[in-house]
């Protein structure tokens, strides 16, 4: 792959001829990718892949940049075989569009933009999904936004979770073929492009099978909480059946998923929530028990639960309170901790070890392929039983990604009542 940048003048229709300008080593079967304009107001305009087949460049711009501005192209040359063999019908040279919801810069809810982008291309070891419900999680907000400092693709398509069918697959995939219902999550971070889009390439690693009785949009509810919920409760704390558990945030995303799982084990659960039809979902999920936190002790109604205190405190606040989770635990009690990056609470010490309690750190997208394969395939397992339901809460369409950011960023940030679960983003209604 080669990259030259140029600078050309506005509003001028941009035609190049590569042999003169760029000598005859760009090859003569070329393809020009990725150009973006660059200009004061607009730091990152991408228009994305494939400006047309140029064999014989010319490439006319497809940009309508104001007089008043200077603007730099980048053009990539993506050297393309001459031929492809017969067998890789996932290849093709000639490119079509797609509708995504995607940001070229960090920001507020309003940088998503909804829009045509070119159709992903599918690697050798990609799976190509076509999307039919994607779920919004809490990092998604972060990523967009800035908090997570990230290298982000450029246009990035926000979303972790997708469900959909396979439309085509790389030549070295061996688990899926075209066709079948599909899930995955792990998307959008540490480089990997997100899952907002009505097509997706997806490494087979972070692809699992949907069983046919399990919908779209109940697979992508469940996908990030419920892998998160299910390294937490048995990677991390290793609940066994008839221990007892204390979820903080049952009624969220994280946290009715670590309900239904914990309570599908045999465990004895009790959940906190933040109001009285809240706390009506939660017990539905299985918890036996539940806190109407902003009104009750949770150290009192934990004691008048377990007298001895519970085994596992799961605890999914920004701002962990340790001093009643110690407070709560039995001896030997295990604490789950997954959120609050800039949380800096303070800790009781004696209490603690005195108790032999121990605290269990992670984020699911550290976790193996391995690891998260295998909580995939029982999280599947887990919904074709129903014994894990989807939890939710509201569902836009794909072109209105900005506005279920926002009230994501609501719930999470500014802990406002709007939402109870996860929200769904929806595409390809007709097909
Ligand atoms: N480490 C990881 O791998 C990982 C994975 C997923 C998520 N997370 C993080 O985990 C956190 C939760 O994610 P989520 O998807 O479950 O979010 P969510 O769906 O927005 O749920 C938030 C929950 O917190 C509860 N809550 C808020 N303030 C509370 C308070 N003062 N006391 C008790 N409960 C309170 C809410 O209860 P009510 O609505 O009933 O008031 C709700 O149940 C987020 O910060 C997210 O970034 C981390």
């Amino acid at each position: 792959m080669r990259q030259i940048a140029e600078e050309v003048e506005p509003s001028v229709e941009f035609w190049a001829d590569r042999h003169e300008r760029y000598g005859p080593d760009v090859p003569t079967d070329s393809h020009a990718l990725n150009l973006n304009a660059q200009t004061p107001d607009r730091p990152s305009i991408h228009r994305g892949d494939q400006i047309g087949s140029v064999s014989p460049l010319p490439i006319q711009s497809p940009f309508n940049i104001p007089a008043r501005y200077s603007c730099t192209f980048h053009i990539v040359f993506l050297t393309i075989p001459h031929s492809f063999p017969d067998h890789s019908p996932h290849v093709s040279s000639t490119r079509s569009f797609m509708k995504a919801a995607f940001l070229t810069t960090q920001g507020p809810p309003e940088v998503i933009q909804y829009g045509d982008v070119p159709d992903p291309q599918v690697g050798e070891d990609q799976v190509l999904i076509r999307t039919h419900a994607m779920s919004v999680n809490p990092i998604d907000t972060y990523v967009r936004s800035g908090v997570i400092a990230a290298e982000l693709p450029t246009p990035y398509f926000p979303g972790c979770d997708a469900a959909g069918i396979v439309e085509a697959v790389g030549s070295s995939v061996k688990r899926f073929q075209v066709g079948e219902r599909v899930w995955t999550t792990n998307q959008g971070l540490v480089g990997r492009q997100g899952t907002f889009a009505e097509k997706i390439a997806v490494d087979e690693k972070w692809v699992f099978g949907l069983p046919d009785s399990v919908s779209f949009e109940d697979a992508a509810a469940c996908a990030l909480v419920g892998i998160t919920a299910h390294l937490g409760l048995f990677r991390e704390a290793q609940l066994q059946p008839g221990e007892s558990i204390l979820v903080i945030g049952g009624s969220g995303g994280v946290g009715s998923m670590v309900v239904q799982m914990a309570a599908a084990t045999g465990a004895r659960v009790i959940a906190t929530a933040g109001s009285d039809e809240k706390a009506e979902k939660v017990r539905a999920f299985g918890a036996e028990e539940v806190i109407l936190y902003k009104s009750q002790s949770i150290a009192e109604q934990v004691r008048q639960f377990s007298e001895r205190g519970v085994n596992v405190v799961w605890e999914t606040r920004r701002e962990p309170d340790f001093a009643t989770a110690v407070e709560v635990m039995a001896e030997r009690g295990r604490m789950v901790l997954m959120a609050g990056r800039d949380a800096q609470p303070p800790f009781p010490v004696g209490p603690f070890y005195v108790k032999e309690c121990s605290l269990h750190g992670f984020v699911m997208f550290k976790a193996t392929p391995f690891e998260m394969r295998s909580a995939a395939d029982e999280l599947s397992r887990m919904m074709a039983s129903g014994k894990v339901k989807a939890n939710i809460g509201a569902s836009f369409p794909l072109s209105e990604a900005a506005q279920a950011h926002t009230l994501q960023e609501s719930a999470t940030l500014d802990q406002s009542d709007r939402l109870c679960g996860k929200i769904i983003v929806t595409s390809n209604p007709s097909s």
